[in-house]
């Protein structure tokens, strides 16, 4: 998996009960996720179609260091699945802590925001770089 974000959680970003917000977490994901899969795809016309189960297993406080992580998980025509991945880091042991994992669907969208196939060069270098 790939760097793909670092947050720092702040006062204003907590919820009930001293921890982060879920949905600003799933913002997070959701901005990070999109910023990989448009470079992946050499296009910035994407749009989320689909995030999977979103499992919080672990609390984050205010201070704590977020980086989240991303990998292509599959490719299709259109569409592209990315596994995600969020880590407390602890920036004194340099110890990650997994906090949220999702998988999300991007689907690539022309001008009018139907759905338009990946380019073949592109998703090539893709299935390669997933193979490899
Ligand atoms: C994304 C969007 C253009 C797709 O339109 P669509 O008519 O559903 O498109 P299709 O049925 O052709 O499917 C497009 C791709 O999504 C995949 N897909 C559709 N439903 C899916 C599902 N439930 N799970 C996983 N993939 C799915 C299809 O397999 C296809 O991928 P492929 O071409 O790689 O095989 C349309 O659903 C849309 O505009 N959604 C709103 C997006 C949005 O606003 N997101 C922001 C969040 S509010």
């Amino acid at each position: 998996m790939e760097l793909i974000a670092t947050k720092v959680c702040k006062k204003g970003d907590i919820g009930v009960h001293d921890n982060l917000f879920g949905g600003l977490m799933l913002c997070w994901i959701d901005e990070a996720a999109l910023s990989m899969a448009t470079s992946v795809c050499h296009t910035p016309n994407m749009v989320t179609l689909k995030i999977n189960e979103v499992l919080f297993k672990s609390p984050v406080k205010v201070n704590n260091q977020i980086k989240i992580y991303g990998s292509v998980e599959s490719v299709g025509n259109t569409s592209i699945t990315l596994a995600i991945e969020a880590r407390r880091f602890s920036v004194y042991t340099h110890e990650e802590t997994i906090v949220c994992s999702t998988k999300i669907v991007f689907v690539r969208i022309d001008d009018d925001g139907r759905a338009i196939p990946i380019s073949k060069s592109k998703k090539a270098k893709i299935m390669e770089s997933i193979e490899s």
